[in-house]
């Protein structure tokens, strides 16, 4: 009998049917392999073993540092979770040289990936930025109107309720809530109200945080796709606590193989995969995993001491990420109505919003954004703090600002042939001028809305150090971080293009039996957080999977 589905990952979670040692697996091979339990391993994983008789799969992955793509902002919200990689980025030219912490959880070992652990933040980014993925990939069906079956698998109006995941909004109203939505009615013709900038369409605007959470929880690709009844399903298998550290070559050009381990000490195991090993470790864990394969710039991998096996350039480059910067706010005491001093921080609105068409910096560059209707920049509110350190008194707001339209390009390459060793990871954070000026015009963007009577009497002072441009550059410069929204380090590009490292249907470009789905496919960052897009890319991905072997 052909074993099922096995998925490997690296998790603590007790769920029944999960498996953290490699002899209690019913086989060591598995007609599929999926590495990383993140959002999109985790969306393969349940609908291929949907088909237990088509496929009689098993899906397996064994991998654990199931990077997995966007999490949101987890610098706040997940101060202090135990389960985080501890990634920090090679110095950061564009902020000072600062070295600055970046996300590789989930080796952190916990299933789901950054849905587990990220601000919950649920946005598509507008139809544009789908659209030019489709023209990027030379492939049609990874429009806008295209995914719409897929899109709507996830929630309500131009939604669709019959999602596995989970997606809402606010379940509480709060003082700060009120006053943000005076400040847009007062302040309307430049932060109109957007009652769903989930559209696709109508992207632009200041609305409610739509969130994947379901009855008050958080709703995560592991509770959503790995529930306990999926995980009884004869043909899936869970693997915790194991990293995957290569794939492997099983007949020229074919990689049908997964080599994991524990940890650095622990023996290596080796699985099979008979039709295929779907990647789904992250934009660094894919392709971290793809270079220590031997699969990536074949100059670059000799240096290291890995020997190339598939001459792949692109694999690692091209990864784009937004640049997040906290902006905050000291308070008027609030005694009467709020939850207590330093309330911990949740996103209550997002906005999405463009610099004029006029502005100076569109001589030097050509607009960014993937069209008229796509967003430059966000806004993230938040009664409370939105980043660290403490101060040890005082009551906070928080406005967050993130350019999501960059033109910054970075990269990760390797540092070491260990494949236990950390990538060197640069996101180039606002390494373009067009960035940078973005970032500024985003902050002069909130001190104009804190500007509206709506706060009055609220706010103390502000903690933006600075009124010139160049000392607004100095602070934003030294205050800036990542959203965590990498993407692009392992990019479809169209059939025989001789750049890319997966073809539009994610079969990584020359090879056969191995296949990328995760953020790392998306060729540029949406201006979005990115769960939702690779949740949306996992879904059509899983159908093309099934048609692949029909
Ligand atoms: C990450 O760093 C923190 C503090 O530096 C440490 O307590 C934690 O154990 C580290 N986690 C991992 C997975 O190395
Ligand atoms: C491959 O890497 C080498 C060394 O890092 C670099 O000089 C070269 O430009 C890269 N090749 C391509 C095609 O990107
Ligand atoms: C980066 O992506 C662009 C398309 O967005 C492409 O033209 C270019 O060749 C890519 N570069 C690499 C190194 O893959
Ligand atoms: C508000 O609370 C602080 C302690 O958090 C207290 O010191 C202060 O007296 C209170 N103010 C009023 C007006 O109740
Ligand atoms: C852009 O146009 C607006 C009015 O349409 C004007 O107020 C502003 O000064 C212009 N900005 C630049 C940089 O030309
Ligand atoms: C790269 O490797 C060298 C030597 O192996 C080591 O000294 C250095 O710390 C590594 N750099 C990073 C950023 O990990
Ligand atoms: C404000 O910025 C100036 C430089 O522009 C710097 O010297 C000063 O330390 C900053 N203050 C704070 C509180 O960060």
């Amino acid at each position: 009998m052909k074993a099922p589905f096995l998925l490997l990952v690296a998790c603590t979670l007790a769920i029944a049917k999960l498996v953290d040692n490699v002899a209690d697996l019913p086989s060591d091979s598995f007609d599929f392999v999926v590495v990383g339990g993140g959002a999109a391993g985790n969306v393969i994983a349940n609908r291929l073993s949907e088909k237990p008789r088509l496929l009689r799969v098993v899906l397996e992955a064994g991998i654990s540092n199931v990077d997995v793509l966007g999490a949101i902002v987890p610098f706040f919200c997940s101060r202090s979770v135990p389960y985080d990689w501890n990634y920090t980025t090679v110095p950061q030219a564009g902020l000072n040289g600062q070295i600055v912490t970046y996300p590789r959880k989930y080796r952190g070992r916990i299933l789901g990936g950054s849905s587990s652990i990220n601000c919950l933040v649920y946005s598509r980014g507008s139809s544009e930025d789908f659209d030019r993925w489709a023209e990027l990939s030379g492939d049609p069906g990874w429009s806008w109107d295209s995914l719409q079956p897929y899109i709507r698998k996830f929630d309500p109006a131009v939604h669709g309720f019959n999602g596995l995941l989970g997606v809402g909004l606010a379940g509480y109203f709060h003082p700060f809530d009120q006053r943000v939505f005076n400040a847009v009615d007062e302040l309307s013709a430049e932060f109109p109200y957007n009652v769903d900038y989930n559209s696709g369409t109508h992207q632009l605007g200041i609305g409610w945080t739509q969130a994947t959470i379901r009855g008050g929880e958080r709703s995560s690709s592991a509770t959503a796709y790995l529930a306990p009844h999926f995980l009884q399903r004869p043909n899936l298998h869970v693997l915790i606590n194991a990293q995957v550290t290569r794939v492997l070559q099983t007949e020229s050009l074919a990689f049908r193989a997964v080599e994991f381990a524990t940890d650095a000490k622990s023996p290596r195991h080796r699985i099979t995969a008979r039709k295929e090993v779907i990647l789904s470790a992250g934009s660094v864990g894919t392709p971290h995993i793809l270079m220590h394969s031997g699969i990536g710039n074949a100059s670059a991998l000799s240096r290291v001491g890995i020997a190339p096996l598939h001459d792949l350039p692109s694999v690692g480059q091209n990864l784009s990420d937004h640049t997040f910067l906290g902006n905050q706010w000291q308070l008027r005491e609030w005694n009467a109505t709020r939850t207590g001093p330093l309330v911990d921080t949740t996103i209550t609105q997002v906005g999405w919003l463009r610099i004029p068409d006029n502005s100076s910096i569109f001589q030097q560059f050509p607009d960014p954004a993937a069209g008229p209707h796509t967003a430059h920049y966000e806004l993230l509110f938040t009664n409370g703090l939105i980043r660290p350190p403490t101060p040890p008194t005082g009551n906070f707001m928080g406005i967050g600002t993130a350019v999501v339209a960059p033109v910054s390009r970075g990269s990760i390459t390797l540092n070491s042939s260990d494949p236990f060793a950390s990538p060197l990871i640069d996101p180039a954070l606002l390494s373009s001028d067009f960035d940078l000026f973005v970032m500024r015009e985003a902050v002069k963007s909130v001190q104009r809305f804190v500007a509206a009577r709506a706060w009055d009497g609220y706010i103390i002072a502000s903690l933006i150090n600075g009124t010139t441009d160049a000392e607004l550059d100095a602070y934003i410069r030294s205050e800036s971080s990542s959203e965590y929204h990498p993407v692009g380090t392992a990019a479809m590009s169209p059939w025989g293009a001789r750049y890319g490292v997966v073809d539009p249907d994610l079969r990584v470009k020359g090879l056969t039996g191995l296949r990328v789905v995760d953020a790392s496919v998306l060729p540029i960052v949406p201006a979005a957080h990115t769960q939702a897009a690779v949740y949306i890319f996992a879904e059509r991905a899983a159908d093309l999977i099934k048609a692949a072997w029909a």
